[in-house]
């Protein structure tokens, strides 16, 4: 029976899939969901071992297979420590990973620390490239190939006042990701990435509490209404597998049509 045909629900069975800041949100349920399709997941996260610790025991308690790992994913010492690690609990090469680690907190050019520019560059965008560096030295090494997904964003594209490292983080992370899945695809590495717009996550708690900030946010969704954790998962777990294949390095947009610019009439 050909792979395409599988089942979704062991779609992932044998894979060995690492995913960054896997405590919370997308994250979070990418992790659950590449587990219940078979995976052995690596939680990654960094601070409080809690909300990653609980979420192993849940997968677990489901059957599947799954260990936390903090490290820093902006830390190169602590990025390889992180992947041999992994390799030891996994039995071999990571061979999915999802860089989703991200952070972002609004200032003004004129106002911009240089310490804020520089840590949202270091997490989203130097944190993508160490863990892709260590994800395709062991793949390449082990002649496994495998897969690479990059949780991107609509500021790939979509400029945004006061984020400015964060849209250069993103739409830096666009044409990395295009050259490194050049580089990769000889090796039968795919890399892609997954852009969600406004998603019911912690990141976006304020904006959710805020009826009027809720408000203006849908009037940027042609589908009307934020997206969820789990409709990302969804995709990524679709792109990293088999029936995916001819995906290569390109920009999956999950955003109700946010990148529509529905207000530009
Ligand atoms: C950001 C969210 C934002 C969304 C749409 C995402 O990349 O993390 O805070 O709501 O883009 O603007």
């Amino acid at each position: 029976m050909a792979k395409e045909s599988q089942q979704p629900a062991r779609r992932h069975a044998a894979r060995r899939a690492l995913v960054t800041g896997a405590a919370t949100g997308i994250g979070r349920a990418t992790a659950s969901r590449l587990a219940a399709e078979g995976a052995a997941v690596v939680v990654n996260y960094i601070g409080d071992s809690g909300p990653a610790e609980s979420l192993v025991n849940d997968i677990e308690g489901a059957g599947g297979r799954a260990v936390a790992i903090a490290a820093d994913v902006s830390n190169e010492e602590q990025v390889t420590a992180m992947f041999g690690q992994a390799r030891e609990e996994l039995g071999g090469p990571v061979d999915l990973l999802v860089n989703n680690a991200g952070i972002e907190k609004p200032f003004p050019l004129v106002d911009m620390p240089l310490d804020e520019w520089n840590k949202v560059l270091s997490v989203n965008l130097t944190g993508a490239f160490l863990c892709a560096r260590e994800a395709a030295r062991g793949m390449i090494a082990a002649r496994a190939p495998g897969a690479i997904v990059n949780v991107s964003s609509v500021h790939e594209v979509i400029p945004w006042p006061s984020f400015g490292h964060y849209c250069a983080s993103k739409g830096g992370m666009k044409l990395w990701a295009q050259s490194v899945a050049k580089e990769l695809a000889p090796h039968g590495i795919r890399v892609v990435n997954v852009a969600p717009g406004a998603i019911l996550t912690p990141i976006n708690q304020a904006l959710v509490d805020d009826p009027e900030k809720a408000r203006e946010v849908q009037e940027e969704i042609p589908w009307g209404r934020l997206g969820k954790p789990e409709e990302i998962a969804a995709t990524i777990a679709w792109v990293a597998g088999s029936e995916a294949d001819y995906v290569v390095g390109t920009t999956l947009f999950v955003d109700g049509g946010m990148t529509l610019y529905p207000k530009f009439v």
